[in-house]
Order: structure tokens, then C-alpha cells, then sequence
């Protein structure tokens, strides 16, 4: 299972001060070489920690793959299509929320996706939905070409009793085989951290794994190296 960082935090702590440290682009820098298999960052439409100057420093200076989480907007699909991130993960963005809060709806926004997903693709970008471990909402997302689906592991992760978890990594297990059976890449996350990663190895096909917040908290404590090699070892015991 590969790891991409998703380097969101570094600049939240930037922009508390609105300086330019710590650079979330070199935070990205470290994190390669550390071994991470790609950057992730979700250039929002209020601009509350990635900005336009980050999206595209990191396109240039990169060397793995950049990830570009974003809404379906006209303004942030002209940008994704003007910088060319490898991957565009497509995902449900609310004014007030403090994080995304869940997948997108595919099948009730189907010709809005279908229609963004033909213009990256134009512009050859791969393109993934971020969705629940739904089996409509999977079906819907191949039906209008996605390359891959990002599945939500917010419920996973916050389940309250391990038999709560359990019931969640079947529907994802499920999801992930049905995914696998239309021909669609398969990554996954939401807050998956050093403790709940261990369970969630154990789901076999999935690609890629997009963590952030608890790699960056955990780089407080011992830098970006150490925390993304830790990751790592768990990701490929
Ligand atoms: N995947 C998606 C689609 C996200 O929106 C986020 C949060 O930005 C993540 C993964 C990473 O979540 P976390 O910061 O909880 O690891």
C-alpha cells in the first residue's frame, strides 16, 4: 500500500501568522525523501492553509506525484487544469466545516462530475471521487469514467467500539473488491493515524493511503523524516 503526505497543516500553521514558515513546500521535500509516495493538498476555495503559490511550487519541485484535492468549482478546475497534477481527487467542500466532512454525492451531481471529470481529463489528469464505501455511489463513479475513488475513512476512524469498526472495514472491504471488479484504482482516507492504521492494513487491494493530520502532529514531536518513515513501516509490515 503506497502513502501519499497530505501537507494541508503545514501551511494552517503558516497562515496562523501569515508569514511564510513553516513552508508546506518544503515540508513536501522532506517527506519524499523520506520516502512518501506522493503529496496530497486540498487547494480550497477560501484558501485557509494551500494557496495558489504552494500548488504551484510543488508542481515544479516535486518528483513523486501530486494529488490535488479540490471542489468541482470553475475556478479551481481552470487552476488543476493549468498546473497538471498526476491526480485530481474530487471532493464535497462546505464553508463552515473544519474538515471535509464526508463523500461526495455522485449520483445526484452526476452530469456536473461527469462533465469535470471529461475536462481534467482533457487536460490529462487522472481524476479520483472522494465517496462512502457505498456500492451505488462506486457504481455512479465509473459509469462517468473516474480513474480512481478515494474511499472515506472518517467512520472507520472515529467508530466508537471495535464492533462498530469491524461492521465498517466489511463495508469497506466490500467496497473495495467492487471498485477492483469495475476497473477503478482504489485509495483511502480520513483520519487513519498511527493506531487505527494497523487494522486497516489488513484490507487487501487498496492502492494508496492519504494521511495527514496525525503525520503532521506527530512531525511536531519528531520531525518530518521520522514521522512519514514510521508511517511507512507500519503501512508495509
Ligand atoms: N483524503 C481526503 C479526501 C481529505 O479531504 C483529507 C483531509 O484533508 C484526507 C484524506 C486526510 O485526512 P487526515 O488529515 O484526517 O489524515
Amino acid at each position: 500500500m503506497k502513502f501519499s503526505l497530505n501537507i494541508d497543516h503545514f501551511a494552517t500553521v503558516r497562515n496562523a501568522r501569515g508569514g511564510q514558515q513553516p513552508d508546506p513546500v518544503a515540508a513536501a521535500l522532506i517527506a519524499e525523501q523520506a520516502g512518501a509516495d506522493g503529496i496530497v493538498c486540498h487547494l480550497r476555495e477560501d484558501r485557509r492553509h494551500i494557496n495558489e503559490r504552494d500548488v504551484r511550487l510543488l508542481r515544479e519541485l516535486i518528483k513523486t506525484k501530486l494529488d490535488l484535492e479540490m471542489a468541482a468549482t470553475d475556478e479551481i478546475i481552470k487552476i488543476a487544469c493549468d498546473v497538471g497534477p498526476e491526480l485530481a481527487t474530487l471532493v464535497p467542500e462546505k464553508r463552515q466545516e473544519l474538515t471535509t466532512e464526508g463523500g461526495l454525492n455522485v449520483i445526484d451531481n452526476i452530469s456536473r462530475l461527469k462533465e469535470t471529470i471529461a475536462e481534467l481529463h482533457e487536460s490529462e489528469i487522472e481524476v479520483s471521487l472522494f465517496v462512502e464505501p457505498d456500492l451505488e455511489q462506486i457504481d455512479a463513479s465509473a459509469e462517468i469514467n473516474s480513474d480512481f475513488i478515494e474511499i472515506h475513512t472518517g467512520v472507520f476512524a472515529n467508530a466508537l467500539s471495535e464492533e462498530e469498526q469491524f461492521d465498517e472495514l466489511e463495508r469497506i472491504r466490500a467496497a473495495v473488491k467492487h471498485a477492483k471488479k469495475l476497473g477503478l484504482g482504489v485509495n483511502a482516507g480520513h483520519g487513519l493515524d498511527y493506531h487505527n492504521i494497523k487494522v486497516f492494513r489488513e484490507v487487501p487491494d487498496i492502492d494508496e493511503v492519504s494521511i495527514g493530520h496525525a503525520v503532521v502532529a506527530h512531525s511536531m514531536f519528531v520531525g518530518i523524516e521520522r514521522a512519514v518513515k514510521e508511517m511507512i513501516a507500519l503501512l508495509r509490515k
